[in-house]
């Protein structure tokens, strides 16, 4: 990411980095004051929507209820954001519980200045200058930005896909492994390529299903 002077003081530009440390911040919630070392020790999934009150998001905020009683097993918060008021989160909340019955549980960040916004590169001018697109930042518990996913303002997300980003990121954390296209908890897993030789003939002979001395896989 790199760094701008503006009137307002230096800030950083651009999208944050893979496995770099996500941005600071604290910001104005549903749920209070919330900074983001808040969350050290647990996963957190940090989403933006491009607004309260409209379809997509409304469906996005449903679905994002149901994932998270398994969000919450894995030791995931969740933390929405837009640039609306706290009052229009509020308003919004209450009106998606009255007409559904379903009660948002996690806060929402109100980035009516774009702080947030623009620290994680939430706003595609090419979409819209004044909305954040379906942004999701997945920071694991040491605060190091694990993955990012960015979505159009058409286009709703998959919880299930966000649901296999965290196993899989979980998965190749404690067992050093990696994980297949379309992979799913309970699947081979892939053994990290050779780095030597020696390392890659003595794949072939460990009894790995192998494709070749570079494609392994095991099962946990
Ligand atoms: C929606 O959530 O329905 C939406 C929001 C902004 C642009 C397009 C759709």
């Amino acid at each position: 990411m790199s760094i701008e002077a503006t009137a307002e003081g230096v800030k950083p530009v651009g999208l944050p980095r893979l496995n770099e440390p996500a941005p600071e911040f604290e910001a104005v919630t549903t749920h209070g004051v919330i900074r983001l070392s808040d969350y050290r020790g647990r996963w957190l999934i940090l989403f933006s929507h491009p607004a309260d009150f409209t379809p997509v998001c409304t469906t996005e905020f449903i679905a994002f209820t149901e994932i998270y009683p398994e969000l919450q097993k894995r030791g995931v918060d969740l933390l929405g954001l837009s640039i609306d008021s706290v009052y229009s989160h509020i308003a919004w909340i209450r009106n998606i519980k009255e007409k559904t019955g379903v009660e948002i549980p996690f806060p929402i960040i109100a980035d009516l200045n774009k702080e947030v916004a623009t620290l994680y590169g939430m706003i595609m001018p090419g979409e819209s200058k004044t909305e954040t697109s379906r942004c999701v930042f997945v920071i694991d518990p040491n605060g190091i930005l694990r993955a990012m996913i960015y979505y159009p303002l058409t286009t709703g997300r998959n919880m299930h896909e966000i649901l296999r980003l965290i196993d899989a990121l979980q998965t190749t954390d404690a067992h050093k492994v990696a994980t297949p296209a379309n992979w799913q908890p309970g699947d081979k897993v892939i053994v990290p390529p050779p780095t030597t030789l020696e390392m890659a003939e003595e794949r072939v002979r460990a009894g790995y299903e192998c494709v070749d001395w570079y494609l392994c896989k095991k099962e946990l």
